[in-house]
């Protein structure tokens, strides 16, 4: 059976209002402005109102993207969310954005692979979409992280901020979209990053509360390493199975977590700095929301061509990795 192609249609993304900078951070942690900084490339993050959940930010941010597709919420055949900081732990915080949008006919499901979440979410629309089983799926990174961040830690708290991302993935033109995915994960390296209490393994009671077991705790240190190892590993396998060229990389949009770990990539694929997508100064590390928050910027910025080659790539919690190319449509 022959496949169709599959594009990105419409981009949205929704950043909450409350912004926090650094300055702010060095009044409730033992932290700097320079330090972070220097270390991570991050200058302020955006922190979500006490009434906001993660579906409210969603919700925004799907809005803004039906209307850059052109198409409305009952045109929806599935809606993915990719999120770690769900509005609870069921139903799905998709089954929740399903209703606020009216998307009556949408399937709905959440996806959890961390910061890879988004591009894993593409990658299953992406072949919903191409099997002729659906015509529109909107895929949603949001996230609250700031509800699962210890504001005592500052070995995190300084590193996340509040935001979603979303963008409607459909049919395009022949041999335009999606080139080449590639998911994958190491499961062992799980405890890396993780969120210890509250699932089946440690429910919730006084004592995980009082152990703030239920705040994202982390190694940065194995994370960071990962990331640079999986990230050029990831792009070079895309150009193998593509037959492309390091130097056929028009644009690359990675997880938003770290300017070292862009940099440090980077280097190694030898990208220069005018082909790499950055928006972490302004936003931090949105986790699910940062590689369609940073999509849709891109898109804004007028900074997609027809024909041209976009690498999106992701990597977290799980430990998971996830990344794409993509050969523009118009
Ligand atoms: O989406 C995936 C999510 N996670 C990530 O992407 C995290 C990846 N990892 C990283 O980005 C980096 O590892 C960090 C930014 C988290 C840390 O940077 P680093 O260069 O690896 O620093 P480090 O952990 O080696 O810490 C160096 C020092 C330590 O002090 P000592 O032991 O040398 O005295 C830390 O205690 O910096 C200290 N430190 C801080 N100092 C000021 C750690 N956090 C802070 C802070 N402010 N916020």
């Amino acid at each position: 059976m022959e496949t169709r192609s599959v594009g990105f249609l419409g981009f949205g993304k929704y950043i909450p209002e409350k912004v926090l900078t650094n300055y702010d951070l060095e009044k409730m942690v033992d932290t700097s402005n320079e330090w972070i900084v220097e270390r991570t490339g991050i200058k302020e993050r955006h922190i979500a109102a006490p009434d906001q959940a993660t579906s409210d930010l969603a919700f925004n941010a799907a809005q803004q993207a039906l209307v850059n597709a052109g198409i409305t919420a009952e045109d929806l055949d599935c809606i993915i969310v990719a999120t770690v900081s769900p509005d609870m732990l069921f139903p799905s915080t998709a089954c929740i954005l399903q209703d606020k949008l009216g998307a009556k006919k949408a399937a709905a499901f959440d996806l959890s692979a961390g910061c890879s979440g988004f591009v894993y979410g593409s990658a299953v629309a992406s072949q919903m979409i191409a099997s002729g089983l659906y015509k529109y799926v909107l895929v949603v990174g949001a996230e609250t992280l700031s509800r699962i961040m210890n504001w005592k830690d500052r070995n995190t708290c300084v590193l996340f901020g509040d935001g979603a991302g979303a963008a409607v993935l459909g049919p395009v033109e022949k041999g335009y979209g999606i080139q080449a995915i590639e998911l994958g994960a190491e499961g062992k390296g799980g405890p890396s990053l993780y969120m210890p209490a509250g699932g089946s393994r440690k429910p919730a009671s006084h004592e995980t509360v009082d152990a703030a077991e239920h705040y994202i705790h982390m190694n940065g240190t194995e994370v960071f390493k990962f990331a640079i190892r999986i990230m050029v590993r990831t792009t070079n396998h895309l150009l193998e199975k593509t037959g492309l060229t390091k130097e056929d990389i028009d644009l690359i949009i990675p997880h938003q977590a770290n300017s070292r770990i862009v940099d440090s990539a980077a280097k190694r694929l030898k990208l220069t700095p005018d082909k790499i997508m950055i928006d972490l100064d302004k936003y931090g590390n949105t986790s699910g929301g940062s590689i369609p928050i940073a999509m849709c910027e891109a898109a804004e910025q007028g900074r997609y061509h027809k024909g041209e080659n976009v690498v999106i790539v992701g990597f977290g919690a799980g430990l998971t990795w996830a990344s794409m190319i993509i050969k523009w449509q118009a």
